[in-house]
């Protein structure tokens, strides 16, 4: 007798609306706990993923050698005596996902490095909350898998708490104190907006980009660069937030460039159906390039 047939593995579910989420990025599966959490101290956000996150893995496993670049430490050639060269070219590049939500992006670029042979040293923030809980044992588990899965190349990642406005403390403090070479925001602009957050949103960009007291005269000219992907969903106070970053008179103004949206894989977005219950519809994601002017 002809045995049935069995049944198809179902397919992996990669925007569940809890339990684990998958991303796959460089050949390799990230898999994070969503839960959605009643209550407790978070904004309500943080423990999903989101479009622009989404958007912005895309763009980062598309451009890794060409983003994951030192840009406080001097890369090789940059000036300064051999010695100070010689340690620039051997420090790994610093990169933060600030107000991470589940990981994904911190863990991407975590991924990309060790795919890329690049050392990418990476650190993830949020708000101390129940987001922050998920985000931490979210990293635990994608530590002991992706060390297993890539050996020596991959290197571990941390998370800390980190408020928008305060001084970091604890392990974030420990984690800021060498600078960023490349830090990654995604869908905070809503938040900022929606919670009167303008100034300690601005305050953390300001902070995060700020090269360490320990650097030295040209690491302080040099600029971190800031992947700032956000949803388009509140025109005028976006574009407000947006303007005043670059404004003359603020200490100190950002340069802004617009990544074109020829370069972005919008097609990796969630549709109307898949947002829950937060947004009545999808906006557009937009990238921007950020990069604290250099002070007079
Ligand atoms: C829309 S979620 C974005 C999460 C993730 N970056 C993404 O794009 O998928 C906004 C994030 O901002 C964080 N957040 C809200 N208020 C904050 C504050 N005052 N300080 C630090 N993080 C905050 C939330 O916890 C949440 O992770």
């Amino acid at each position: 007798m002809a045995q049935p047939e069995p049944e198809p593995e179902p397919e992996p579910e990669p925007y569940a609306d809890d339990g684990v989420v998958q991303w796959e990025v460089c050949g390799h599966t990230l898999r994070m706990q969503q839960q959605q959490l009643a209550g407790g101290a978070s904004d309500g956000t943080g423990w999903r993923m989101w479009n622009s996150a989404l958007v912005l893995a895309k763009y980062i496993e598309a451009n890794a050698p060409a983003l994951l670049q030192p840009r406080l430490r001097r890369p090789p050639g940059g000036g300064g005596d051999a010695a100070a060269t010689a340690a620039a070219a051997a420090a790994p590049v610093r990169v933060l996902d600030m107000s991470a939500g589940p990981g994904l992006l911190g863990l991407a670029c975590a991924v990309c490095g060790a795919t890329h042979g690049l050392a990418v040293e990476v650190v993830l923030t949020e708000m101390p909350s129940e987001s922050l809980t998920q985000l931490q044992a979210n990293v635990a588990a994608a530590n002991a898998q992706l060390s297993a899965a890539l050996g020596a190349a991959y290197r571990p990642v941390s998370a800390a708490a980190f408020t928008w406005g305060e001084s970091p403390s604890g392990a974030a403090a420990a984690a800021f104190a060498d600078g960023f070479d490349v830090v990654l925001v995604s869908d905070c602009l809503f938040i900022a907006v929606r919670d009167d957050l303008y100034s300690e949103l601005r305050a953390a960009m300001t902070t995060v980009c700020t090269p360490p007291p320990s650097a030295t005269p040209t690491e302080q000219q040099a600029s971190t660069l800031m992947l700032f992907a956000y949803e388009e969903r509140c025109d005028d106070e976006e574009r407000g937030f947006l303007a005043e970053l670059e404004a003359p008179g603020q200490a100190p103004p950002f340069a802004c460039e617009e990544v074109a949206a020829e370069e972005l894989d919008l097609e990796c977005t969630l549709d109307d159906g898949e947002l829950g219950d937060l947004f009545a519809e999808v906006a557009p994601v937009r990238i921007l390039r950020l990069q604290r002017c250099a002070q007079e």
